[in-house]
């Protein structure tokens, strides 16, 4: 039997959070990474200990958003890889961009499979939260952090498209077969808090966010503060559930 030394690392490098919170979707366009950036930002301005990791392998952007040049700064050495600091905030941040640079990286399965177990392996993070942004739906990468991480709380982010809530219901059935309990549900693009309550009913789901369409977000891409700026007013929930498991 093959056994691959990098789990028994993964496992010691994970241990050290808290929280570990994969933003999930089954669809791709519904503000999963712009979610998890701007969710961090707040967390980690509120004084929590927050590491950011995209782990959208194959076409990661969270450093756009941040504002990251992944040309130019670069992860430093130190018996496995120290992750990027943000600016003046203590946000720790991680991405395969850093190697691959903005460039899509057209992997298969098992090369994406490897490409996170070594992330995984290597980062040395000194967080005590993990946000990780993912790809859309439940291929390697979401299935690997869920079978990785010690006790992932996955916050699942939908629009009200009946499209997007019908492939939710599906995926939450593979959440709860491998024994993960979502922590919650952010709906956006949704201009109704009604409509984001009747969702998060249908799906048995806390709401932590209703966030509607913000005309100025592309103006924040790249800016990190005005990014959280203009989400957290939506996301008081969130951050307060987020808050009162990581101080417990
Ligand atoms: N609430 C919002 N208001 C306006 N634009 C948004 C909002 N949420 C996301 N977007 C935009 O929609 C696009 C997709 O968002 P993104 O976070 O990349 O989605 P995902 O990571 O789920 O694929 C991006 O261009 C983003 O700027
Ligand atoms: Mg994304």
């Amino acid at each position: 039997m093959f056994i691959d030394p990098r789990l028994y690392a993964i496992k010691r490098r994970l241990a050290v959070f808290r929280l570990i919170v994969p933003i999930v979707s089954p669809k791709g366009g519904v503000g999963k990474s712009v979610i998890a950036a701007a969710l961090s930002l707040s967390l980690a301005l509120k004084g929590v200990r927050v590491g950011l990791l995209d782990l959208d392998i194959t076409n990661p952007c969270s450093h756009l958003l941040l504002g990251i040049d992944v040309e130019t700064t670069k992860p430093i050495e130190d018996r496995g890889i120290r992750p990027v600091k943000l600016g003046s905030t203590e946000l720790e941040f991680m991405s395969i961009a850093f190697y691959s640079g903005n460039k899509t990286l057209p992997l298969r399965g098992t090369d994406i499979d490897n490409a996170i177990k070594e992330v995984l392996s290597i980062t040395q993070w000194s967080a005590s939260l993990l946000i990780i942004d993912t790809p859309p739906g439940f291929s390697d990468e979401v299935l690997d952090i869920i079978s990785l991480a010690p006790n992932p709380r996955p916050i699942i982010v939908t629009t009200p498209s009946v499209l997007s809530i019908e492939t939710v219901k599906r995926s939450l059935e593979v959440l709860s077969n491998e024994g993960v309990k979502p922590l919650g549900l952010i709906v956006n693009l949704s201009h109704s808090v009604d409509l984001c309550l009747q969702i998060s009913q249908v799906l048995s789901l806390e709401l932590l966010a209703c966030i509607p369409w913000l005309t100025n977000l592309e103006k924040a891409v790249g800016k990190p503060l005005a990014l959280k700026d203009l989400l957290e007013p939506y996301m008081t929930k969130a951050i307060e559930t987020i808050l009162r498991i990581v101080e417990r």
